[in-house]
């Protein structure tokens, strides 16, 4: 590059016509020269530009654990990784919508891509945040990354959505799978009443009454702060041999495992299955004993043996001084994902060629290896089958089999 410029440098001439022809030359030369140099003041100006990553989150009210752990896991890895990628410099803009607020969820996108001209939507705790954000997303351009929302239909909603958490039926039909092999013949099913728990009715009824299993009974619960005394009582009614459960995780899988223990449905014989998002690390120790012996599917347990994991567990707690869950590891892996994407264009944010690096990238997680399918960008991870024990003095989710390279069943 030196040698190019000195190249360029200006020099005496001796003569009259050589002097004309020299002072073509030069100015010839001075333009190339003020071209170059704004050329790389305009590499400068990109690369100088910061890349802003608009994170919609509940950080308040009963999910406000979400945004914690989402944001916990995205800003481990810029403190690993450094706040800059391809040359420019991270900026994470969060913003707070407070769980089950679609309308709000889309007001804050908006403001995100006009006013802060974000170039990166991430974070969506709920499934109703993804889909009310999506059409906007498509509107202006702007990749969606996906950090926990698990309905699968999601990402058909934009082709700039991609998703690093999990599907519902990808987390439950292993656990259906595995009920139908161990002695399993009736289930009553109960879900919360929206997109997740529907698709995790859905593929569970699927999986287990093709092996063979009968479903007698279900009933879905609302969403918001629901009371689970009446449906836990029609469980018990209809003596099933086991209820399946999906609630979204945190504060209702805990009072469900209060009423279970309560109602004595365990005592009657009656065992409890459900997607990992019940016994989740972030409120097992405040489960207690009626967590254990759970049997849940799952792609993330915090005490998953690999050298990556264990390295991210201890950051994460030296970080937070508190254990890590499968929402922290989206928040990490989604940041990877958009460092990785964007040392591929070079530091070029558009949306079409942000997309088009995402497509296939396989990194190793603290989960095991994962893989962003090209078809459909989802995630293509092992599912792991889980029994919680009491290791030393606190509750895990221990694996014991796992499904690798696993899809969404309904998208294969
Ligand atoms: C969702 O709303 O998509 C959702 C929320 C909590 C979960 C899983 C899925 O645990």
């Amino acid at each position: 590059m030196l040698a190019f410029l000195q190249a360029l440098r200006f020099r005496p001439a001796s003569s009259s016509t050589t002097r004309h022809r020299t002072s073509v030359a030069c100015r010839f030369r001075r333009s190339a020269l003020v071209f170059l140099m704004m050329l790389f003041m305009g590499i400068g100006t990109l690369n100088a530009t910061p890349l802003k990553v608009g994170i919609i989150v509940p950080m308040s009210g009963p999910f406000a654990a979400y945004g914690k752990q989402i944001l916990n896991g995205a800003k481990l890895y810029l403190k690993q990784n450094g706040t800059s990628a391809a040359g420019r410099e991270v900026e994470l803009i969060v913003r707070d919508d407070t769980g089950i607020a679609p309308d709000l969820s889309k007001r804050l996108a908006r403001e995100l891509i006009i006013r802060e001209k974000v170039d990166i939507l991430a974070g969506f705790g709920m499934t109703p945040a993804a889909f009310a954000v999506a059409p906007l997303a498509t509107q202006a351009k702007t990749p969606m990354v996906i950090m926990n929302a698990a309905t699968s239909a999601i990402t058909t909603k934009s082709p700039y959505i991609v998703r690093v958490s999990q599907t519902l039926p990808q987390v439950t039909a292993p656990v259906a799978q595995w009920a139908a092999e161990n002695g399993i013949e009736t289930v009553y099913t109960v879900v919360a009443d929206y997109g997740p728990g529907h698709d995790a009715e859905k593929q569970f009824t699927e999986s287990f009454t093709a092996g063979g299993g009968t479903i007698i009974g279900g009933v879905r619960t609302p969403v918001s702060s629901p009371d689970f005394s009446s449906y836990l009582q029609r469980a018990k009614d209809a003596a099933p041999d086991a209820v399946f459960l999906f609630v979204p995780s945190g504060e209702q899988g805990v009072a469900f495992l209060k009423g279970f223990k309560a109602r004595a449905l365990a005592k009657q014989g009656i065992q409890l299955i459900a997607t990992g998002d019940l016994t989740d690390e972030d409120v097992l120790d405040s489960m207690g004993e009626p967590a254990e012996g759970v049997i849940t599917s799952f792609h993330y347990s915090d005490v998953h043996d690999s050298p990556e994991n264990k390295a991210y567990v201890q950051a994460y707690q030296e970080a937070y001084q508190e254990r890590p869950n499968f929402m922290s590891v989206a928040g990490y892996d989604g940041m990877h994902l958009i460092y990785t994407a964007l040392e591929k264009t070079d530091g070029d944010s558009d949306g079409d060629r942000f997309m088009e690096a995402i497509k296939g990238m396989r990194w190793i997680s603290p989960r095991g290896e994962v893989e962003i399918d090209a078809d459909t960008r989802d995630i293509i991870q092992t599912i792991y089958m889980r029994e919680v024990k009491r290791v030393g003095d606190a509750l895990h989710n221990v694996e014991f089999d796992q499904i690798d390279r696993f899809r969404d069943p309904g998208k294969e």
